[in-house]
């Protein structure tokens, strides 16, 4: 059988979508191949200077914006700036195993920029999301845990177990909107990808001994680790599942829907979780059976 390449995204013509963190690594893999293929892709990123140079070497229809998701009130200026209906918004920026440090807001780094500014910006745009939300997870949700101590404040801080709880929350977060999604109605669905190990700036940033042993052998290059992102993005009929690739350990390879932690499918655990990252953004979401 042959394997689903950027080749087989078919015509974006007429369709917008968002792309978070589109300045670097995957996202900026992930804004090239749909404005290439016709789509409006808006560069939603922190540094407009670093977005803009990438767009000028895009072929296609781009628009920059500013969005500081370390920052809800960067959040909340960027969603009320949307002006139109979008097809797809893609979660897809993160900070990788960062130094303890917080948020705006004075949540945990990880936890404050990956997921609540994550939830924050999905909340307050999903009105306005036709086809699809995607979220960018990662294989290392298996090193996280949701506790109590979800900032870090009581336990002795370890920054790949913090991006793991992130990623984890991603995770929890896109499945328990597919559930939400469908409960009420909607049609709107939700996706998670994660791309494997791919060398892109936020992999190669730590070179702690630690570090290279996550990464696990060498990365594939930003153009495969995009593939599951752009497979979630756009293939039909993929709601509540993880895309991911297709080789040993998920580390590398095709996309196709893979696997993910037993914690990451504990409804309970997700329920919790939303109810938490409601109350911590104040961002509430509307969705009503229709
Ligand atoms: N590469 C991998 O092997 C790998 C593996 C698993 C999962 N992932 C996930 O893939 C996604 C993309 O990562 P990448 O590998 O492409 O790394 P990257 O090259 O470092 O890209 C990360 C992007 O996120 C942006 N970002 C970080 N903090 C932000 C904030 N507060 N507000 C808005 N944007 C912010 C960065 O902006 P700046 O350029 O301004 O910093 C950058 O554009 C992440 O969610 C990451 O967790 C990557």
């Amino acid at each position: 059988m042959t394997k689903w390449t950027a080749d087989d995204v078919t015509d974006r013509t007429g369709t917008t979508v968002i792309v978070t963190g589109a300045n670097s690594g995957l996202g900026a893999q992930v804004a090239r191949v749909l404005a290439g293929a016709g789509a409006r892709v808006v560069l939603a990123c922190r540094d407009p200077g670093k977005a803009r140079a990438v767009a000028d070497t895009i072929v296609g229809d781009t628009e920059v914006r500013t969005l500081d998701l370390a920052d809800l009130s960067s959040v909340r200026a960027f969603a009320d700036g949307v002006a139109d209906d979008v097809d797809v918004l893609i979660n897809n920026a993160g900070v990788m195993g960062v130094p303890k440090g917080t948020t705006t807001d004075g949540f945990e780094g990880h936890f404050g920029t990956n997921h609540l500014g994550t939830f924050a910006l999905t909340g307050l745009l999903l009105d306005r999301v036709r086809d699809r939300v995607v979220t960018v997870s990662s294989g290392l949700h298996r090193l996280g845990r949701i506790d109590d101590d979800l900032n870090w404040e009581r336990r002795r801080y370890q920054r790949w177990l913090a991006y793991g709880q992130s990623k984890l929350a991603n995770l929890l977060f896109a499945y328990e909107l597919d559930r939400q999604l469908s409960a009420a109605g909607r049609s709107t669905g939700s996706v998670a990808a994660h791309p494997g190990v791919a060398a892109t700036e936020g992999q190669r940033r730590d070179r702690s001994l630690q570090g290279k042993i996550l990464a696990g052998g060498p990365a594939q290059s930003p153009r495969m680790g995009a593939l599951p992102i752009l497979y979630a993005a756009t293939v039909p009929g993929l709601d509540g599942v993880c895309v991911g690739p297709d080789g040993l350990l998920q580390r590398r390879g095709h996309p196709t829907t893979v696997r993910t932690s037993r914690s990451s499918r504990n409804a309970e655990l997700a329920a919790d979780l939303w109810a938490r990252s409601e109350r911590l953004t104040g961002v509430r979401y509307s969705l009503a059976r229709l």
